[in-house]
């Protein structure tokens, strides 16, 4: 809900699926490995130059190659806007995409709105598959709706998502809680719904069984889906 907005379609009509994990790591862990597994289109995963240290080794842990776009100009000490959109427009088509919803991490600059609508129009045109990481919202403007907007924008223009969220210090901080993961999916596609539930249990289970006897609380949402999830998250062959 407070990722999507409680007026999101995603949400009225039932698409999503969510899982707990050990914080926003470990979400972005099941994440990866998730799509490691049983993304059909290329195991490569591109992040932002430079990205939360972390991430690399995390997605390569997963078993994703990890690559990247273009991010931070440090002449401008701004956001290389051009370079990263030349740079998606050149990943190979159905890359996956991660994508800083907020705050990002090193930098603390993110697009404006107008720009997050024109990514989005590259992840769409080429086909990419987009991974938000949203571990700080509320803490760029201040208003955790605001710092939705890229989220909220790719939902609603049909982008199927995966969302790695962690409350660890977000606005509605749960210090110390640390879990959870949404996937969203199309309502219709029950039977398809189901397996996508399954299959993250199966991540999930083998990401947590370490950490028996703890319990770990929600706090982190991974999101994917729509009509076009049949054919983008099918069975491994
Ligand atoms: C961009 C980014 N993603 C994910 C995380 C991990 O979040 P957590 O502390 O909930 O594991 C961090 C933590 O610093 C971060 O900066």
């Amino acid at each position: 809900m407070l990722a999507y907005g409680s007026d999101s379609s995603a949400i009225k009509d039932d698409r999503l699926v969510i899982t707990q994990s050990i914080s926003g790591t470990g979400a972005l862990r099941i994440g990866g490995e998730f799509l490691a597994r049983f993304y059909p289109s290329g195991k490569r995963i591109f992040i932002p130059t430079p990205s939360w240290a972390n991430h690399n080794a995390v997605f390569k842990d997963s078993g994703l190659e990890v690559e990247k776009y273009r991010y931070y100009n440090k002449d401008t000490i701004g956001l290389d806007f051009d370079g990263m959109l030349a740079d998606l427009k050149a990943a190979p088509e159905e890359s996956i995409v991660l994508l800083h919803a907020c705050a990002h991490n090193p930098t603390g600059i993110d697009p404006s709105e107008d720009q997050w609508r024109k990514i989005s129009d590259v992840v769409k045109e080429k086909r990419h598959y987009p991974f938000f990481d949203m571990a700080y919202q509320g803490f760029a403007s201040g208003d955790t709706k605001r710092d939705a907007f890229a989220v909220r924008d790719f939902v609603q223009e049909g982008h199927q998502i995966c969302l790695a969220q962690s409350f660890a210090k977000n606005m509605v901080t749960l210090h110390g809680h640390r879990e959870a993961m949404v996937l969203k999916y199309s309502g219709t596609l029950r039977r398809a719904r189901r397996r996508l539930l399954h299959r993250v249990r199966i991540s999930r289970g083998e990401e947590t069984r370490g950490f028996a006897g703890q319990n770990p609380r929600p706090t982190t949402l991974f999101q994917s889906s729509s009509a076009r999830c049949p054919n983008r998250l099918r069975d491994p062959q």
